[in-house]
C-alpha cells in the first residue's frame, strides 16, 4: 500500500560532486518500503513544477526516508535547495523491488544504481545473508559521494565486501564493472540471482552475461515518469513477448528476460 503526504525535510546534504542526500519524515513509507521501490516527491515547495519526480529508496532510518540524487535538471536543481524544517510532497513506496529470498545474490550497481542496491545490501546484512557486490563508477571522485554516505570511510566497499570498478582505474578494477561480473559468473558457483540498477548500457551488458550464464536477473529500469501509478503510460519499456511493461508498475525492477533490451 502506498501513501502520500507532506514529508519534513530533516536533512539534505551535499555528499559528492552534485550528488545529495534528502533525508524526510515519513514513518509510513519508511515502515512499507522495500529495496528496489521509489517514491514520486514534488521537488519544489509550491506547485512548480507540476511533476513529481521519481527517486529510488536509498534506506530508512526509523521513521524516515532517504534519497541519495545527483542534480541532473531544473527538478533536481531546485530540490537541492530544499531546507531542513520545509516540507515536500511525496508518495510512495511505489513499483516493485528486488526479490532479496534467493540464495546469494550478486548486487551490480552502476554509478547512481547504488542508492536502490545500498539499500538492499542493509536489508541483506540485517538478515545475516550471504551476499556479493560490485559497484562501477566513472573514477574516484563519486567515491567520495558513497564514503559521505556511511560516514565509514570505504564502507561500501570494504565493509561490505563490494568490489569496485572504475573506468578511469582510479579505484578497483581498471575497466567496465561487468568485467570483473564476468570474471566471478566464469568462476561460479552460479548465484541464485544478479540485481543489477545503473545506467542502460550497463543493465544490457548485465542482461546478456545473466543470460549467457544461466543465471536470473532482476534489472532496475529508468523510464520517464509522469504519474508513477501507472496510469499515463509514459513509462513504457518493452516487453520480450511484445507490447510494453510500465516501468512504475511492473517494475521498476523486472525479470531481464522479460524486457526486449534490443528495443529499449
Ligand atoms: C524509478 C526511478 C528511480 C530513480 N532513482 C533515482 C535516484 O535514486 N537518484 C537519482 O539521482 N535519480 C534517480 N532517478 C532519476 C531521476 O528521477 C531524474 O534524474 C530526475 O527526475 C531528473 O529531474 P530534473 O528535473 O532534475 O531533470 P530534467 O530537467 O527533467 O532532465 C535533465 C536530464 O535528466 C534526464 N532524465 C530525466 N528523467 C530521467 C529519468 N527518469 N531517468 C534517466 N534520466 C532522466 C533527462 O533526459 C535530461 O537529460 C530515478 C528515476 C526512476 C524512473
Ligand atoms: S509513470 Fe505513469 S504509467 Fe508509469
Amino acid at each position: 500500500m502506498s501513501h502520500n503526504q507532506y514529508a519534513k525535510v530533516t536533512d539534505n546534504q551535499p555528499v559528492g560532486p552534485e550528488i545529495y542526500r534528502l533525508t524526510l519524515e515519513a514513518p509510513a513509507i519508511a515502515a512499507a518500503a522495500r529495496p528496489g521501490q521509489f517514491v514520486m516527491l514534488r521537488v519544489g515547495p509550491g506547485p512548480e513544477p507540476l511533476l513529481a519526480r521519481p527517486f529510488s529508496i536509498h534506506g530508512v532510518e526509523g521513521g524516515q526516508v532517504l534519497i541519495l540524487y545527483q542534480v541532473k535538471g531544473k527538478g533536481t536543481k531546485l530540490l537541492a535547495q530544499a531546507r531542513r524544517g520545509e516540507e515536500r510532497l511525496v508518495w510512495g513506496p511505489l513499483g516493485r523491488g528486488f526479490e532479496l529470498s534467493l540464495e546469494r545474490p550478486v548486487l551490480v550497481a552502476g554509478g547512481m544504481g547504488l542508492a536502490p542496491l545500498a539499500f538492499a545490501a542493509e536489508r541483506l546484512e540485517e538478515r545475516g545473508a550471504a551476499f556479493e557486490a560490485f559497484y562501477g563508477l566513472a573514477s574516484r571522485e563519486a567515491l567520495v559521494a558513497w564514503d559521505a554516505v556511511s560516514g565509514e570511510g570505504a564502507f561500501y566497499l570494504d565493509g561490505w565486501g563490494w568490489s569496485g570498478a572504475s573506468e578511469d582505474g582510479s579505484v578497483g578494477h581498471h575497466g567496465l564493472v561487468t568485467e570483473p561480473l564476468r570474471a566471478r559468473l566464469q568462476a561460479g558457483p552460479r548465484p541464485g540471482a544478479v540485481l543489477a540498477c545503473g545506467p542502460l548500457p550497463m543493465l544490457k551488458a548485465v542482461a546478456k552475461l545473466c543470460a549467457e550464464f544461466e543465471v536470473a536477473c532482476q534489472a532496475s529500469l529508468e523510464a520517464p515518469m509522469a504519474c508513477g501509478v501507472g496510469a499515463c503510460l509514459g513509462c513504457a519499456i518493452p516487453a520480450a513477448s511484445g507490447g510494453y511493461l510500465r516501468a512504475c508498475q511492473e517494475g521498476p525492477v523486472m525479470e531481464a528476460s522479460l524486457v526486449d533490451w534490443g528495443r529499449v
